[in-house]
């Protein structure tokens, strides 16, 4: 099984980044722990801050991939190409934010995503990436 994290802009900063909100391990470490976890799938990590960019990153894989494990970041609530980009490939995307974006600021509320993934993860930090991977195999 051939899956893909694609993460959206900022989240290159994770460790670093308001660790209050989205804790203090970086995403490598995390990813290293994770691949080691799920040994038996093929698993990639892409991040952009720039929204084409993870356009094309969707397009490229997303006729051929199992899953797409989507955090856009804050671009989940600005950017109708990316949600488009989701609505348009065949590859099933979950959605995973690390925080509860509705317990968060009202911009935060609406997503352009959601509407065209498979589930929505959010609010359990890095454990929604393992949760998002388990809703892959559960088939
Ligand atoms: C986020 C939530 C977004 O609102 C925010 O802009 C992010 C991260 C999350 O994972 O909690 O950058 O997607």
């Amino acid at each position: 099984m051939k899956l893909i994290i694609i993460n959206g802009p900022n989240l290159n900063l994770l460790g670093k980044r308001e660790p209050e909100v989205y804790g203090n391990q970086t995403f490598e470490t995390y990813f290293s722990l994770l691949k080691a976890k799920f040994k038996e799938i093929e698993l990639e990590y892409y991040q952009s801050n720039i929204e084409g960019e993870l356009i094309d990153k969707i397009q490229e894989l997303g006729f051929t991939y199992d899953g797409i494990i989507l955090n856009a970041a804050a671009y989940t609530h600005t950017s109708v190409g990316i949600g488009d980009a989701v609505k348009a490939v065949i590859t099933p995307v979950v959605e995973v934010h690390i925080s509860n974006t509705f317990s968060r600021e009202e911009f935060r509320h609406y997503s352009y995503i959601s509407s065209g993934a498979k589930g929505v993860i959010l609010g359990f930090g890095l454990l929604g990436y393992d949760l998002a991977i388990l809703s892959f195999l559960e088939k």
